[in-house]
């Protein structure tokens, strides 16, 4: 399975891909993920994407994705992927498609998951108390949230188009979550 999945800030992408990923025996590759272990080691790409993340903006289009063309073309991702917060932008999907395409394949699925401005408002408040995420301040969040609905939510439109999009309700306790994920995709838990 080759599988994107797609959200808001705060629906929960990062913790159902943990649970998509396992059932599945795919890896899981988060772009937010690989880009905040590039800024704790302070390699040239994380001192790069520092700046925008800190501000809620996307890392520019190039950078992420080499990041990603590279990811993808390691052995671990030769039988399926679960991409977490890619592709974000026009440009990014153009490059997807041309990464997977390059290796005669397409994409098998993709999970939007949707969920209330509040609840999400609300997860992210919390996560900045518990874990002091640099880009969980409040003025961060509402940024992060605007970015996504002009540059990111238009594109399920684009995968809708091409009969690949589930849409599952990100609503609710983890696990129950993770129940609708996993049937929407017919995958045995
Ligand atoms: P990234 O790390 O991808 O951040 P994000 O998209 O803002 O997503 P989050 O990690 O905040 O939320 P999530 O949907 O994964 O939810 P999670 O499971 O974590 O990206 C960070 C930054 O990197 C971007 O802003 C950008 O700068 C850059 N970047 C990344 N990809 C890029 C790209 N493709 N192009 C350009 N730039 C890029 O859950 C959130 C919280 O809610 C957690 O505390 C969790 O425990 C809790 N939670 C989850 N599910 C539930 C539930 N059902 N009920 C209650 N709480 C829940």
């Amino acid at each position: 399975m080759r599988l994107v999945i797609m959200g808001p800030p705060g629906a929960g992408k990062g913790t159902q891909a943990v649970v998509l990923a396992e059932a599945l025996g795919i890896p899981h590759i988060s772009t937010g993920d690989i880009f905040r272990a590039n800024v704790t080691q302070g390699t040239p790409l994380g001192l790069r994407a520092k700046s925008f993340m800190d501000a809620g903006e996307y890392v520019p289009d190039d950078v992420t994705n080499e990041m990603v063309r590279d990811r993808l073309s390691q052995a671990d991702c030769g039988h399926g992927f679960l991409l977490d917060g890619y592709p974000r932008t026009v440009d990014q999907v153009a490059e997807l498609d041309s990464m997977v395409g390059a290796v005669g394949s397409k994409l098998s699925k993709v999970v939007e998951l949707t969920v209330d401005v509040d609840e999400v408002v609300s997860r992210l408040v919390r996560r900045s108390s518990e874990q002091g995420r640099s880009d969980d301040g409040e003025d961060v969040i509402r940024r992060r949230l605007e970015v996504y609905f002009d540059a990111t939510a238009p594109l399920t439109a684009v995968y809708d188009d091409r009969g690949l999009l589930i849409k599952v309700s990100g609503m609710g306790a983890v696990a129950d979550v993770s129940h609708r994920v996993l049937e929407a995709l017919g995958v045995d838990a």
